[in-house]
């Protein structure tokens, strides 16, 4: 089964050992061809011209986000596509946060990516928003006992990572979705680390808005999606201005276009949305069990490797119950970067550094970790070249 995905992605040649995943995953020819066959054929603006050219790209792109949409279970009203998940978290900082008052608290956790902590702090600082924060536990999981206490009429959003960037620990959402609507608190996941492992039903999920990147997904850069309910995109004022997001213009005042166009200003990332679509159309279609499968052995692989390797410490669950196959090590003596280099000069793409979580690393007495991520097209020639590799550095660095 791995190898017929595997050979689906062509920059996946023999001697590169791709486990830099959850930075961005590689794009299979389905995607490729998909954005060539636009470029090449229906290059144009979107909802601007007449031409022949125009109307289908205008068409290519609506259909893109209907493809989006069904295999995300919402409708094709409620997904705005974005320049990217960041983007999205920026959106509903700005727009959500527009209908709260001083006063009015949101609820964050400890192992945030910079990019559901920052707009949240630009938040704060313009309105006298308060922010509130669930603690990280020893295990790198988001700590839910928290919820009770940290939890009550003033906030008006909780607002959580699905998958850790770091640690790969799968939040519990149905408890955060129960706890949450107790106090009649809204639920904003961040999915950038969740959407690559599996299809995603957002109406069983139960919460309110939720957002990814394509290029995690196996589509193009630039281009992301936030998803809300459409009473909350109707409520929502738009965050940036101009080009199609408007009903009418005076020169000193306007009205807005229905949402999604509300929240779509200037011209979108129209190749990288038509690409985005093509992935989901993939991605609901391939083996699921089978992938979940191969992804656990491998993190399995990963977990014992490391567990047996002397100096290394995971971040994160050492088991494999609610994580994905993202694992993060620190190597006594070792600095990430330094690390990193000389496995890539044995074939082996890795990230080090705070990944985005200065926090979190804080939360573990560390300044980075040495990440490895796993996608759909891993096998275990990647794990062979990850411990090949690991051997090198720790040979030249301790
Ligand atoms: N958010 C991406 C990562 O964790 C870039 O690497």
């Amino acid at each position: 089964m791995t190898n017929a995905l595997r050979s689906q992605f062509p920059i996946l040649t023999p001697g590169l050992a791709y486990l830099d995943s959850a930075a961005t995953a590689q794009m299979p020819l389905a995607v490729l061809d998909a954005v060539r066959s636009f470029e090449t054929t229906s290059r144009a603006n979107v909802k601007r011209g007449v031409h022949r050219l125009a109307e289908a790209a205008t068409d290519a792109y609506a259909a893109a986000r209907r493809d989006v949409a069904a295999y995300l279970g919402v409708p094709a009203s409620e997904i705005v596509f974005t320049s990217g998940c960041t983007a999205a978290l920026n959106l509903v900082a700005h727009s959500f946060g527009a209908l709260m008052k001083p006063g009015d608290a949101v609820l964050l956790s400890g192992l945030e990516h910079h990019s559901n902590l920052v707009p949240w702090q630009m938040l704060t600082a313009r309105s006298g928003i308060e922010l509130r924060f669930l603690d990280v536990d020893a295990d790198g999981r988001i700590d839910l006992s928290g919820l009770e206490s940290k939890l009550d009429a003033r906030v008006k959003l909780v607002s959580l990572a699905h998958v850790s960037n770091v640690t790969g620990a799968v939040l519990d959402v149905a408890a955060v979705v129960a706890a949450a609507s107790e106090v009649g608190a809204r639920v904003l996941l961040d999915g950038a680390q969740r959407a690559p492992h599996g299809p995603l039903d957002l109406k069983a999920l139960g919460v309110d808005f939720y957002a990814f990147g394509g290029h995690k997904v196996f589509a193009p850069h630039g281009v992301g999606v936030l998803w809300a309910r459409a009473e909350l995109l109707d409520a929502m004022p738009p965050f940036l201005g101009g080009g199609e997001m408007i009903a009418q213009v005076e020169l000193t005042h306007s009205t807005w276009a229905a949402a999604p166009a509300k929240f779509e200003a200037g011209t979108p990332p129209i190749g990288a949305a038509i690409g985005l679509g093509a992935a989901c159309r993939w991605l609901g279609a391939l083996p699921w069990a089978d992938i979940a499968a191969n992804e656990q052995h491998l993190c399995q692989r990963l977990l014992d490797g490391l567990g047996a390797t002397p100096g290394v410490r995971v971040l994160g669950p050492q088991s494999l119950q609610a994580r994905v196959p993202v694992v993060s090590f620190a190597l006594e003596g070792a600095h990430p970067h330094d690390i990193c280099q000389i496995m890539d000069s044995a074939g082996v793409a890795l990230r080090g550094g705070h990944h985005c979580a200065q926090p979190l690393h804080k939360r573990f007495d560390l300044a980075g970790t040495t990440r490895a991520s796993l996608a759909l097209y891993s096998d275990d020639s990647d794990i062979d070249a990850f411990f090949a590799g690991l051997a090198k550095a720790r040979k030249i660095l301790l």
